[in-house]
């Protein structure tokens, strides 16, 4: 069972991982995990913090000679901006963050306690652990990418661009958009909020392909492959709504119009023509490139501040001003894929098992045989 846990505060000296549960055998590529997390960093509308860290990760155990050896992988990455001891407490909680609930929950005047952990400085951990199942997945010839769509009620429009086509132009992109048009309003857009100390959210897309029918489960609810990826993108904060292929739209047509109709040739085996389904049907996967969706809310720490209650006084005042981006859809949307590979490895690791990626492989490659012969 692959599986991960995540230590370390905003401000504290490092963020911490483990991740139990690869097979042996898998070459590490470090370069890889430290370009995601500079992916994570970037795009336009981002805050002073993203200035000061250059995220790097260490790996402090699991590996040898570059591979994986089967035990669990410690990993590290440094906070520059260590300064969680000296920092002033906060006592007026901002609307739309975890301050207000986090200090009644913990019986804590200073909110600080709080938002060191519930601010998504947390989620690099995430796209260093990402980043190896994207490795991982590698292996199985399954590749990723993530894309934004809209920012406030700015639209890209990616329709008839290939999967290639979409990756090249977001890595390009400073705001991971593959609609040159789009993006030019966006960066507008993200201005404008700035100048008036405001935020914005918006939406992305992941798709991932080349994942073979039948990872996941329809057997228990908790072993729905669509249901795992929507708790663990959801998990994201600020991500308030999961869309799997035509999601919300969908349930507006007939059922004649949505279902993806079933096809067989010798060369392909089954397959489809179109994919609303979003490479997902019975909680399993049906061989398509799986698409999901996510709607970030907009970032709760304001400029220009909301109503608030200073919870010592219980004085009407403003919420806490904290350095914070204005805009973090493209980066929700490298975390968002990396949760997304995190997923598909477990699925992958739990359907195939094997202690060697050696032994992994082949039981992929007979189950591969077994579905081409079927
Ligand atoms: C990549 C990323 C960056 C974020 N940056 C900020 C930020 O600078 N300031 C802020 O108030 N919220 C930021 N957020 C959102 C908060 O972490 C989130 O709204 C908060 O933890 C409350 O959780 P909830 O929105 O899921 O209810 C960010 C989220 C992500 C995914």
């Amino acid at each position: 069972m692959l599986r991960f846990l995540t230590a370390g505060e905003s401000h504290g000296a490092s963020l911490i991982g483990i991740l139990d549960g690869l097979p042996a055998g898998l070459k590490i590529n470090k370069q890889l995990i430290d370009q995601d997390l500079a992916s994570r960093q970037k795009g336009y509308g981002r805050g002073a913090r993203m200035k000061i860290e250059k995220d790097k990760i260490n790996i402090l155990s699991g590996l040898r000679k570059g591979k994986t050896i089967g035990s669990p992988l410690a990993l590290l990455i440094k906070n520059r901006d260590f300064k969680i001891n000296v920092l002033p407490a906060i006592i007026c909680p901002r609307p739309g963050h975890a301050d207000l609930s986090g200090a009644l929950k913990l019986n804590t005047k200073d909110m600080r306690d709080v938002l060191e952990r519930a601010s998504a400085r947390e989620t690099a951990m995430r796209v260093a652990i990402g980043a190896i199942c994207r490795i991982f997945l590698g292996e199985f010839n399954i590749a990723s990418l993530n894309h934004v769509i809209s920012i406030g009620k700015v639209c890209a429009h990616t329709e008839g661009m290939s999967f290639n086509q979409i990756d090249r132009a977001a890595e390009r992109s400073p705001l991971s958009c593959a609609d040159k048009k789009a993006q030019a309003k966006m960066m507008a857009e993200i201005d404008k909020a700035k100048t008036e100390g405001d935020s914005l959210g918006g939406t992305f897309e992941i798709i991932v392909k080349n994942i073979p029918s039948g990872l996941g489960s329809y057997a228990q609810w908790d072993r729905r492959l669509d249901a795992k990826l929507a708790a663990a993108l959801m998990s994201i904060p600020a991500i308030k709504g999961v869309e799997i292929g035509a999601g919300f739209s969908g349930a507006c047509q007939r059922g004649s119009e949505i279902h993806d109709s079933i096809f067989y040739s010798r060369e392909k085996g089954f397959f489809r023509n179109s994919n609303n389904a979003g490479g997902l049907e019975g909680g399993m996967t049906n061989g398509e490139p799986l698409v999901l969706r996510c709607a970030m809310k907009p970032i709760a720490t304001l400029r220009q501040p909301l109503p608030s209650i200073n919870i010592k006084s219980k004085r009407k005042t403003k919420a806490s001003v904290e350095r914070a981006d204005v805009c973090a859809v493209p980066a929700a949307g490298v975390v968002a894929r990396a949760m997304a590979c995190f997923c598909i490895a477990q699925a992958l690791i739990e359907k195939f098992a094997g202690d060697s990626l050696q032994e992994l492989k082949r039981n992929y490659q007979g189950y591969l045989r077994q579905i081409r012969a079927f």
